[in-house]
């Protein structure tokens, strides 16, 4: 028999006793009615008839909360055993409280602000009926052409794991019948981040010890933290996709990891397994059942086909009682059949959604995740009563400052940056020209509008536009400069080949910059870009993301100087495409690069670029500057199971006060698996006034020393073990001890 869940709860096990196989099959089957939020290329039909036959266990998307009322009454009080629906929904960065882009909001590097977005999200959206949200996604991703890695926390599995801890704790706090508390659903299971060349959906082919070191930890992390749901994603992984796959969903994650919650497939990843080249839909549906899949998102595969494949011998009925007890359990978590209208409350979207104390949090949360990479002459911050020229296409343009992925946001809600400079500094001059297009090419421009105007191509042409901003730029002190990607550049299934900002863009700045006034470049993107020549101008570079709610508020608190920037990297910025994948713990190789980056024969180098990046992990500037000095380590030898302490001094040597990520990467300089030349293994975030001197104390625990061998043993072996400290994954301060 399969691992299962052996949780057995009295009121589920009486309910599965009286259900027919058909009402079992009903139960795991998950549909979207359309009319309220597309995430998919496909939407149910005949939602209705099949609430009521009892074929439906759960919707999502669903418009409104009297939408939900409507089909929870349908399957309440319309079907024998009146089992309730689960709502999901796509609650990715907030939810009428739009937060930033999740890769801005892990560059804040601040694990209780993340876990605070994750808790109003959940509030939020339990205020509307959603009780069971598809999120977090914690895939590591390496490579920015991925659209999707503006969803997660960038490339690195430490912070990663303690990202994804942060928003499931954040979402389901600790009791799942809190009316104001929901499901969370950890994707996608498994290694989606590593599709083949950035192209979404592809194919992944991974080594276990990759796999376990450096994907798998972020899916654990949400397992361990309790998490409720996972979704299986839409790659194979070893040539099985994750949807069917025996080894992911019922070895790995219920029998090593111990699981016990759901697993959803995702949007007709079921169904995509025919495409796959795995047979037909009751093959597939079959296979996916027997892996361990519980649920199937508007495939409709278990509905159609399970019944034949039992009376074929082709599953068991022990098989479709275990995958429906999952979502009944899921259920009962929530509190649904002592009430199944609980997260139904007409009071409650009123006081709770889009609050001004949650905008205060998307306020400050936007400010935490921008990223300062170059001020040049210290430009910034700006005098509250400058002669600005704000220019760029993305300067006031409402329909970019969500992000991707806020399906359920409202476009209109988010502040401009035009807007926000007129709130923080009401003394400025202001002149506001948009001077380019996001871009030119208008079927580029169709392909990322799918989801409606986010690249506008004006009724100017490019000259005109150009004009006008040189015309402003000439009669200000200085030029801030809103350019990068729209929205919808990144996100699902907006993958790119080329991820530069754009050429029309790129001729706006370098014109701004001929102009001989310093130029504040606020960039935004839902990726890494490469910008080579952009960062070799004389100009200031903000990196912003794609900001959410209150983006023109924090941009402004940013520039002016009520907040101080102290965002950090998630993921590694290139120097080029062709450097791709590209991230801070890459190994060591039997042939180094050599250190001084001058090209050598016969050493891991490229003929034509530098091996490092543009920008590391874990880089950011600050209006102040950090001094380290003087690290310390408690024990130069340990033994196994026991802690080091590593400390630093960190002085504020600057004229801001300001905070700090001190960083702390580990080496594991002797192992039997080849280990990567550093790797994060500790952060704190701390504040300092100007002047001021902290000692930093940062402990690495014995499960930091340990990897995953060639056996899949979590070990640490004995040797030399090197720690760097600083303020990226450069840190040069360094220590070394000895575990025997
Ligand atoms: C995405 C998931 C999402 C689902 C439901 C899929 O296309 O990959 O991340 O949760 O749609 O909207």
């Amino acid at each position: 028999m399969m691992a299962q869940n052996d949780e057995r709860i009295p009121e589920v096990e009486s309910l599965l006793e009286k259900m027919t196989i058909d009402e079992k099959i009903g139960q795991l089957n998950l549909l979207t009615p359309g009319g309220g939020v597309a995430t998919g290329s496909v939407v149910s039909k005949n939602v209705e008839a099949k609430i009521k036959a009892g074929n439906v266990g759960g919707l999502f998307g669903v418009a409104s909360p009297e939408k939900m009322k409507m089909a929870q009454d349908l399957a309440v009080k319309e079907t024998r055993l009146q089992i309730p629906l689960l709502f999901g929904s796509d609650v990715i960065h907030g939810y009428k409280t739009t937060f930033p882009i999740p890769l801005g909001l892990s560059s804040s590097w601040d694990m209780e602000l993340i876990k605070k977005t994750a808790q109003i999200a959940a509030k939020e959206a339990t205020a509307d009926g959603i009780n069971w949200n598809f999120s977090p996604m914690v895939d590591i991703a390496r490579d920015p052409r991925w659209g999707r890695i503006a969803e997660g926390a960038g490339e690195d599995p430490y912070l990663g794991s303690a990202v994804a801890k942060a928003m499931v704790t954040g979402y389901q706090g600790d009791d799942l019948t809190d009316k104001e508390t929901m499901l969370a659903c950890v994707k996608h299971l498994a290694l989606y981040g590593a599709v083949e060349g950035g192209r979404d959906y592809n194919s992944v082919d991974m080594s276990k010890v990759k796999m376990f070191n450096q994907y798998l930890p972020p899916y654990k992390a949400a397992v361990d933290a309790g998490v409720a749901s996972a979704m299986s994603s839409f790659n194979d992984i070893d040539g099985v996709p994750a949807t069917g796959n025996k080894w992911l969903l019922t070895d790995l994650l219920r029998e090593r990891w111990g699981f016990n919650g759901f697993v959803v497939s995702d949007y007709t990843s079921l169904n995509e397994m025919i495409a796959h080249g795995l047979g037909d839909l009751q093959a597939v549906s079959a296979l996916a059942l027997k892996a361990g899949l519980d649920m199937d998102m508007v495939g409709e595969g278990f509905l159609s086909t399970l019944k034949k494949s039992l009376e074929e011998g082709k599953v068991t009925e022990e098989e479709i009682t275990n995958a429906c007890r999952n979502v009944l359990i899921a259920k009962h978590k929530l509190g649904l059949f002592d009430d199944p209208y609980r997260y139904i409350d007409s009071s409650r979207p009123k006081k709770d959604i889009l609050t001004k104390e949650n905008r205060e949090v998307a306020r400050k949360a936007a400010q935490r995740s921008f990223v300062l990479l170059k001020n040049e002459n210290n430009v910034l911050p700006l005098e509250k009563t400058s002669n600005i020229a704000l220019v760029g296409p993305l300067a006031d343009s409402r329909n970019n400052m969500l992000g991707t992925w806020a399906p359920t946001g409202d476009l209109k809600n988010g502040i401009t940056i035009l807007e926000g400079f007129k709130n923080v500094a009401p003394k400025a001059t202001i002149n506001y020209a948009k001077g380019s297009n996001i871009l030119n090419d208008k079927t580029l421009a169709k392909n990322i509008n799918v989801f409606g105007p986010r690249v506008e191509i004006s009724k100017e042409s490019p000259e005109e536009l150009l004009n006008e901003a040189l015309t402003i730029a000439k009669k200000s002190e200085v030029i801030v400069a809103v350019v990068g990607e729209a929205t919808e550049m990144s996100g699902e299934a907006a993958s790119r080949t080329e991820i530069s900002i754009p050429d029309t863009q790129k001729k706006l700045i370098k014109e701004l910059v001929a102009t001989g006034k310093p130029v504040v470049l606020v960039l935004m993107s839902g990726r890494p870009l490469t910008i080579p020549e952009e960062f070799n101008l004389p100009v200031s570079i903000l990196q912003v993301w794609h900001p959410g709610v209150e983006a023109g508020n924090a941009v402004a608190d940013v520039v002016f100087g009520d907040y101080n920037p102290s965002g950090k990297l998630t993921a590694t910025w290139p120097r080029s495409i062709g450097q791709i994948p590209i991230y801070h713990s890459m190994k060591i190789t039997g042939r180094p690069a050599p250190a001084s980056e001058e090209f050598q024969k016969f050493k891991s180098n490229y003929l034509d670029e530098k091996n490092s990046p543009l920008l590391p992990f874990g880089y950011g500037l600050s209006y102040t500057t950090f001094e380290y000095s003087d690290i310390k380590i408690n024990k130069e030898t340990i033994q196994q199971g026991e802690s080091v302490e590593v400390s630093v001094a960190l002085k504020n040597t600057g004229a801001y006060d300001g905070e700090e990520v001190v960083q702390l990467y580990l080496r594991d300089v002797v192992r039997s698996v080849t280990p990567p030349s550093r790797q994060l293994k500790g952060f704190k975030k701390v504040f300092l006034k100007k002047g001021e001197t902290k000692t930093v104390t940062i402990t690495l625990s014995p499960e930091d020393l340990k990897f995953y061998n060639s056996e899949l043993e979590f070990v640490a072996e004995p040797g030399k073990f090197e720690v760097f400290v600083g303020g990226n994954s450069n840190a040069t301060l360094t220590k070394s001890f000895v575990l025997e």
